[in-house]
């Protein structure tokens, strides 16, 4: 789909069979330098060669921008993977290192528990109660949906865990914690662990928040992951990243293969780190398309919408439907837009994310919206 699709040609080729997925958060447009990258490859030689096992110019490339060395960086086919393998691989070492945390974790699995907000990306919660580990959740509330650092501050000072907090947040899409007051419980709490998830950092211009990337060689319980496949709309070439201490990085390694990261996705990836021009573009695209969303919903009954600093618009139902009956319908028009099911004891009933789309795309969600709530 191009940014020129027509409204009537999308109207015709989406479907229920075939449907419009806005419920994954993809982000909308590469940089124009990662396209030409891409095009290099064009004859039957142009990858007949292996990349750099390591994927040295990439993580020299990360390194050199994001303030730390490429020591520092662990790269996987999205940040998604490196969640599922890291964060098991942190609170069992942790538990591991004390025997009151292992008595604990043998009583009732609350050995190193994990603390995040109520609302995060659901996946992070869900895996570890899943695997019957504690999960803390502090409190997040609309309209604002402001994380109350001193909660969680009065959390630590009773128990140690894995505070894993994403900012801007999904599906929120607010900036959950200033760069400062990370660093300042990383050093207060240091049999603590800090795992800032930077997926959408991206979206926010540094000069309005400062990214917590280069905290991360001052301090060994903090580590950062981001992504490409949002700001950088690259969902499709899956790469991501963790920003962590140099021995966190070479255990992580030895757990995985080398050669991991394709020559393709590879370049891509540098040459969109190196284009100057594109962040700023997707920033005020997305801000243009995400206030279409937010005021076409708040123009209709019995739904709300919340600002973003991001891709994507959380929104609820304010007349006591369930969201997923909205989902549903919309569904059955051939979008596919997300909810929430149950976390633990955290119930998100109301709740549905909207993720912006390109072109005709975000005109077509909100007459298709508007449609099934006049029903
Ligand atoms: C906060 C957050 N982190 C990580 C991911 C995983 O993204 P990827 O595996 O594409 O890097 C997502 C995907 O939705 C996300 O929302």
């Amino acid at each position: 789909m191009t940014d020129t699709s027509d409204y009537e040609e999308l109207k015709r080729r989406v479907s229920p069979q075939a449907p419009l997925n806005l419920g994954l958060n993809d982000g909308t447009y590469a940089p124009a330098a990662s396209i030409a990258a891409l095009q290099e490859f064009s004859t039957r030689t142009s990858l007949r060669n292996y990349t750099t096992a390591n994927n040295d110019p990439l993580r020299e490339t990360i390194a050199e921008i994001d303030g730390v060395a490429p020591e520092n960086v662990y790269l996987r086919n999205g940040s998604g993977p490196i969640l599922k393998q890291v964060i098991p691989h942190l609170v069992k070492t942790a538990i591991k290192s004390s025997p009151k945390r292992v008595l604990q974790h043998v009583i009732n699995k609350s050995g190193f528990p994990i603390i995040t907000p109520r609302h995060t990306y659901s996946k992070v919660p869900r895996k570890a109660a899943g695997l019957g580990l504690t999960v803390e959740f502090v409190p997040l509330e609309p309209p604002n949906f402001e994380l109350d650092v001193g909660e969680l501050d009065r959390i630590l000072s009773k128990r140690d865990g894995l505070v894993y907090i994403t900012t801007p947040n999904n599906p929120t899409g607010n900036v959950l914690i200033a760069r400062a007051a990370v660093e300042r419980l990383a050093r207060k709490y240091p049999n603590s662990k800090f795992w800032i998830d930077e997926a959408y950092v991206h979206y926010v211009d540094p000069a309005e928040h400062a990214y917590c990337s280069d905290l991360v060689p001052t301090l060994d319980n903090l580590v950062v992951s981001r992504t490409f496949s949002f700001a950088y709309g690259l969902a499709g070439l899956r790469v991501g990243y963790l920003l962590a201490p140099a021995a966190l990085v070479r255990t992580l390694e030895s757990q995985v293969t080398d050669y991991r990261i394709g020559m393709l996705a590879e370049r891509a990836c540098i040459a969109g780190l190196r284009d100057d021009s594109h962040l700023p573009f997707v920033r005020e695209k997305t801000r243009e398309m995400t206030q279409k969303i937010i005021d076409g919903v708040n123009a209709m009954d019995g739904v709300e919408a919340f600002q973003t600093a991001v891709n994507f618009v959380l929104c609820r139902t304010t007349d006591g439907r369930n969201a997923q009956e909205v989902a549903d319908a919309v569904a059955a028009r051939g979008i596919l837009i997300k909810t929430f099911t149950p976390i633990a004891n955290q119930r998100y009933d109301d709740y549905f994310r909207l993720t912006v789309g390109v072109g005709a795309e975000n005109q077509f969600l909100l007459d298709t919206l508007g449609d099934v709530l006049r029903r």
